[in-house]
């Protein structure tokens, strides 16, 4: 089986879908190469700077769809600074795994939430750069 069981989960039962309409930061991400789309809502606590909603939309394949799911689940209820620690890597081992040509795809949700927070922090008027970094495309 190329995908573990929680893979197929979360792409046939995806958690957290949806916008958040008064969202504290949104963030867009895409692939140019896959031509995939990862959207990101956060609501976040202003005393707290916990997360306390997260939601996604995806337009793209279905590890695109798992990795999203799982990478809201991850952030949901934690602080910002866990999520600015959340690597691809942890969405790809929360799902137990990914195959090798479909990393790049949870490299999209890492990003999608770093996204995110860099708006959150640009609607502060903070300057989101020397919290969150550059937000990179994913190039392959
Ligand atoms: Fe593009 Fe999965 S193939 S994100």
């Amino acid at each position: 089986m190329l995908y573990s069981e929680k893979v197929m989960d979360h792409f046939s039962n995806p958690r957290n879908v949806g916008e958040i309409e008064d969202a504290d930061g949104v963030g867009e991400i895409g692939n140019a190469k896959c031509g995939d789309i990862m959207k990101m809502y956060l609501k976040i606590d202003p005393e707290t700077k916990v997360i306390t909603d997260a939601k996604f939309k995806t337009f793209g394949c279905g590890a695109a769809v798992a990795t999203s799911s799982m990478a809201t689940e991850l952030i949901k209820g934690r602080s910002i600074d866990d999520a600015l620690k959340l690597t691809n890597d942890a969405v790809v081992e929360a799902l137990d795994g990914l195959p090798a040509v479909k990393i790049h795809c949870s490299v999209l949700a890492e990003q999608a939430v770093r996204s995110a927070l860099s708006d959150y922090y640009t609607r502060q008027g903070i300057d989101p750069l020397p919290i969150v970094g550059e937000i990179k495309e994913p190039e392959e």
